[in-house]
């Protein structure tokens, strides 16, 4: 089972500690979540898995290999959307699918499927610049899926959705996961959205950035088999697991 190992990683920005020893493992078919404030190194510790910052001490690695580069093994949708706003969601989305090497016949096909599974069917012909924030970030997404990565790694990919809709792509999201057993990296401000979402969730706290606690939680998987969100959220074990985590989270912050 390939993993994603980042193994007691620190960042260094012009000699600033942005993260010290960091050490968080992804196989496939986990969901692990980032959570923490502002500034405590969640995407500094994405772009280490992307292959877009090297770390001053610790490693990076996938199934035993060193990460020195972006790869295809790896998806990233950034926390600013970085799609090209001059071509459409359709021609955005089929330039991963050539980019994978699918013949030009097959690309628009494709592009459509994985534009209906973010639900954006019928906004294909549109320029990114005619979207809102929360169409865009849904295009980024059906992107990063088109590249079929062993690994998704995704910094706050929901943040500019409204609140409906963002429940409705987290359903989608673990609908996603639970299909391609894909191991994702993710990075969200979301409580709520961590504990739907997670098979685990890292606390971080900054000053520099490091990992306060640790928490394995169980309620996607419990989704992966059958049960319906609602019952899920509905279970007093996920308020507890909610005022933990939000503890932990404000622990971090006195800290
Ligand atoms: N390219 C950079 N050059 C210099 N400093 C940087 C750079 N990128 C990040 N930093 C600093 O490193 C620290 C961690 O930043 P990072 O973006 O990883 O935090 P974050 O947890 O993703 O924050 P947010 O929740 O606001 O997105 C911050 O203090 C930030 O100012
Ligand atoms: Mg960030």
């Amino acid at each position: 089972m390939p993993q994603l190992v980042l193994d007691n990683v620190s960042v260094h920005y012009e000699g600033q500690a942005a993260v010290e020893r960091v050490s968080i493992n992804v196989a496939k078919g986990d969901f692990v979540v980032l959570v923490g404030r502002s500034g405590c190194g969640k995407t500094s510790l994405l772009n280490v898995a992307a292959g877009l910052v090297e770390p001053v001490r610790g490693s990076a690695s996938i199934a035993g290999r060193p990460i020195t580069a972006p790869g295809p093994d790896r998806a990233v949708v950034f926390q600013n959307d970085a799609l090209f706003p001059w071509l459409t969601a359709r021609e955005n989305v089929a330039f991963a699918l050539r980019l994978r090497g699918v013949p030009p016949g097959e690309r628009a096909r494709r592009a459509d499927e994985l534009l209906k599974l973010v639900k954006l069917d019928g906004a294909g012909d549109k320029r990114i610049w005619e979207l809102s924030g929360g169409m865009r970030q849904r295009v980024g997404l059906a992107r990063a899926l088109a590249a079929e990565p062993e690994f998704l790694l995704l910094d706050e990919p929901l943040g500019a959705l409204d609140a409906l809709t963002r429940e409705r792509m987290q359903t989608t999201l673990l609908d996603l996961w639970t299909a391609s057993q894909v191991g994702v990296l993710m990075v969200t401000h979301g409580i709520e959205e961590a504990l739907v979402l997670a098979t685990r969730i890292v606390v971080l706290a900054p000053g520099p950035g490091r990992v306060v606690r640790i928490f394995e939680t169980g309620f996607s998987r419990r989704y992966a088999t059958g049960e319906a969100i609602r019952s899920i959220k509905a279970d007093p074990a996920f308020a507890a697991a909610r005022g933990e985590l939000t503890d932990a989270i404000f622990e971090g912050e006195a800290a």
